[in-house]
């Protein structure tokens, strides 16, 4: 290991991370299950600062709410214990089969009406244990069939929940923020809300927008063969960017939920150095927990669980590392300035210009160098091969 992880660095993993069993839809588990609070503290050992889970990762769905107290309880204690902040909470509404149709967008109301007591139900908990971010990945809502569902009335049902649960959250004065988890597809064939930009819009429209904001996640994007970096910039520059699921994915195919790194490297690289580095002209940071939401291959038994969860923490530690060194490198700074990066944060209109002064400055258009201009250099490749060298050289 690069070097211990610390709780500066503010990792938190999903208890159903390690705790996936391995089932897929061709063979059953490889790996047997342990206490949710067991995987806390393994965690805690390994490093982590902090945790997360969905409701049913603790407590069974039919739990009693005896049982739900006690099982929370004992996964609180082992936090406490181990100096672990519970950081997001979020609710299932995908694995029973009331789900089958989704939650917030079920055609049948009584289940939409039951998705949404499930979802509140979780507000609380995640406000009683300290949480500040409520994930909602809406991996059911969605479709396989084009002619199931009144594709406006979808939208207009995902609205309304999110804006009820939103509202939910101002009432009860609970200081939590909605993170939007967007994915293509898988479980379903086509998943509303498929990426960051959708996600963006659709919080435009919440009478409630400003508790929702964005839980982008690395694969997800990518098997949209998206740019993971560039959704992240996106939903910080909209003030979005909540919270982050990083992992691994090797292009367009099912959700591999690797490693972070252990996909596209260069592409981690770089996501690391946005979110270490910060924008180079500057502007809205992120802040919040590196929160890794990976699956331990499955061909790993027990001790590949958590040599895999030390993985995804060295990658992170190793890029920021050499992400820093890149940035300061005077070397990276000239070649930033020579492919004039550092133009780009200034406005296109000086201050105060009018749109008169504009149009009347012939330097802009009349008497500007269209040809010359054109064969200017960028040197863009020769800025990511350098960085390259501090990745790999
Ligand atoms: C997935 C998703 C989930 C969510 C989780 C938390 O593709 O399965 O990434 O793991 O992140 O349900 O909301
Ligand atoms: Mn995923
Ligand atoms: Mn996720």
């Amino acid at each position: 290991m690069t070097r211990t992880p610390t709780p500066e660095d503010k990792f938190s993993f999903g208890l159903w991370t390690v705790g996936w069993q391995a089932v897929d839809p061709f063979g059953t588990n490889t790996r047997p299950a342990l206490e949710p609070w067991e995987y806390a503290e393994k965690l805690a050992e390994l490093g982590a600062w902090g945790i997360t889970f969905h409701d049913n990762d603790v407590f069974d769905f039919d739990a009693s709410d005896t049982e739900r107290h006690d099982r929370v309880m004992k996964v609180k204690d082992a936090a406490d214990a181990h100096g672990l902040v519970i950081e997001m909470v979020t609710t299932n509404t995908f694995t029973h089969p009331v789900f089958k149709d989704g939650g917030l967008t079920n055609n049948d109301r009584s289940i939409r009406r039951f998705g949404l007591r499930k979802v509140l139900r979780n507000v609380d908990l995640a406000a009683e244990l300290g949480a500040k971010t409520f994930v909602m990945w809406g991996g059911r809502e969605g479709a396989e069939y084009d002619s199931s569902k009144d594709l406006y009335a979808a939208m207009e049902r995902y609205k309304e929940g999110l804006d009820t649960v939103a509202a939910y959250i101002k009432s009860q004065g609970y200081d939590l923020r909605i993170g939007l988890e967007p994915k293509p597809n898988e479980p379903r064939g086509d998943i509303f809300l498929p990426t960051v930009g959708h996600a963006l819009a659709l919080i435009a429209e919440l009478d409630n927008r400003e508790v929702v904001g964005l839980n982008p996640e690395v694969g997800h994007e990518q098997m949209a063969n998206l740019n993971y970096t560039h959704a992240l910039a996106q939903a910080l520059q909209c003030g979005k960017l909540f919270h982050i699921d990083l992992n691994g994915q090797s292009g367009l195919k099912y959700d591999q939920d690797k490693a972070f790194g252990h996909g596209d490297l260069s592409s981690a690289f770089f996501t690391v150095d946005l979110l270490v580095n910060g924008f180079p002209g500057g502007g809205p940071r992120y802040e919040g927990p590196i929160h890794f939401d990976y699956k331990p291959s499955r061909t790993e038994g027990m001790e590949g669980v958590w040599e895999s969860a030390r993985a995804n923490m060295e990658m992170w530690i190793m890029l920021a590392e050499k992400a820093r060194v890149f940035r300061a490198d005077p070397h990276t700074q000239e070649l930033m300035k020579a492919a004039s990066i550092d133009q780009l944060i200034q406005p296109t209109l000086s201050e105060g210009e009018t749109l008169d002064a504009f149009l009347n400055d012939r330097s802009a258009y009349e008497d500007f160098d269209a040809v010359a201009a054109g064969a200017r250099e960028y040197h863009f490749v020769e800025l990511y091969h350098h960085a390259m060298r501090h990745l790999i050289g």
